[in-house]
């Protein structure tokens, strides 16, 4: 049995991946912003929940397809963009995405991305979601919509939750640089993890794939790449943008991290066709809810039509059911897959949507629920903060 088969869970799976990934690298999967309260937030809110279940409900066969973004997903389940997916396996986004096809999922590839969103839709013919940023240079943004549209992509994703940078205080302290490089500090990390950092350091080259042709046609002196996307966020960003954007694109949208109902209202009104509900996995704004709280409020607020996406801290195929219970569309996972990958590549990700698929199913029978069309609010009932048994 290889040693990916012998991780029972998420948490399995996350210390495979602290084990081969030197820390600074690991350290800007695993890490938040400031004091990552909602990093650990968006996790232990889960357990605040029970299970509530139904009996004599014969559960032999259960039916979990649904639809994501206007696509068929075999379940509410899918893959968050997530950037510079290179530095953690250099089978990328591509290894990601095939695992997320087999599974009949939809993946989501970020502008942060270290794969040409071309590339990806010529690899992968399932449903798939672009995430974009409204950029200072809204030319950039029209492009990416032009691009999308021409290469086939079903739904775009719009963060708005990055006017600036998170303070994420692992990366200073371990000295991350992107692209990496041999710093004196980091070096000895690297140097006891040699089977990622000789192909990371040697192989092929590490770059923004999607906005690299931006910094060759500026031929812009010193401005390195890094350098050049940092300055395209916009502080300025406001409703008027998501009105232009959902103009442009005129198909499924989804407005990433709305947190609030009245923000989610906004988003429809704006002409989105659905939110995620996201603190970006804790990475941003420290001290924002956990998305799970927020998913009955959202739902009451929209209505039954919009797709309402619950991303953030989903690490049970259970926390699946309670986010659906309170009125979810779907769940989206980050960290998750990037564990599985880091510690395996492809494998590793399908041995995560694997475990993740059995652990739903089983809540599911266990609940006895013979359909997720059935679960509704009483299947999910709250306990007081704090009573639940935090890992
Ligand atoms: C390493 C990493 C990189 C990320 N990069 C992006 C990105 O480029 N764009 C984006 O909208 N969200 C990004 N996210 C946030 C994810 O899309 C998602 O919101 C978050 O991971 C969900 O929380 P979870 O990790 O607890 O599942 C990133 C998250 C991680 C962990």
């Amino acid at each position: 049995m290889k040693r990916v088969e012998r991780a029972h869970n998420v948490a399995d799976l996350r210390l495979l991946a602290r084990s081969r990934l030197p820390r600074p690298i690991f350290d800007y999967i695993d890490g938040g912003a400031d004091d990552e309260v909602s990093l650990r937030r968006n996790v232990t809110a889960f357990k605040d929940y029970e299970l509530v279940p139904d009996v004599l409900n014969d559960v032999s066969d259960v039916r979990t397809e649904t639809t994501i973004f206007g696509q068929p997903s075999r379940w509410p389940l899918m893959l968050s963009p997530t950037g510079l997916t290179r530095m953690f396996h250099g089978h990328a986004e591509l290894a990601v995405a095939r695992a997320a096809a087999r599974h009949g999922l939809l993946y989501s590839l970020s502008t942060m991305g270290t794969t040409r969103l071309e590339d990806l839709a010529q690899a992968f013919a399932r449903p798939k979601v672009f995430q974009i940023y409204i950029f200072k240079d809204r030319g950039l943004t029209a492009e990416f919509v032009a691009r999308c549209r021409e290469a086939g992509f079903h739904g775009l994703a719009l963060t708005v939750d990055t006017p600036v940078a998170g303070n994420r205080e692992r990366d200073r302290v371990s000295g991350l640089s992107l692209p990496p490089k041999l710093t004196l500090r980091s070096m000895f990390s690297f140097a006891l993890h040699p089977s990622w950092s000789i192909p990371a350091l040697t192989g092929s080259k590490f770059d923004l794939a999607n906005v690299s042709h931006k910094v060759d046609a500026l031929a812009a002196g010193p401005m390195s790449l890094f350098d050049y996307i940092g300055g395209q966020f916009d502080r300025s960003v406001s409703w008027r943008d998501v009105e232009w954007l959902a103009r442009e694109w005129n198909g499924p949208l989804a407005i990433k991290g709305v947190m609030t109902p009245e923000d989610a209202h906004r988003s429809i009104a704006s002409g989105a066709t659905g939110v995620m509900i996201s603190n970006h996995g804790g990475r941003q704004l420290d001290g924002a809810p956990a998305p799970i709280d927020q998913i009955a409020a959202v739902r009451d607020t929209v209505g039954d039509a919009p797709d309402v996406i619950c991303d953030g801290g989903i690490r049970r195929g259970s926390d699946v059911v309670k986010a659906l219970a309170l009125g979810a569309t779907a769940c989206s996972i980050g960290r998750p897959y990037l564990y599985g990958l880091a510690a395996a590549g492809e494998t590793g990700v399908d041995h995560l949507l694997t475990l993740m698929r059995q652990e739903f199913e089983r809540t599911l029978m266990l609940a006895g629920i013979n359909d997720i069309a059935a679960l509704s609010r009483r299947h999910v009932r709250h306990r007081p903060r704090g009573s639940a048994l935090h890992r």
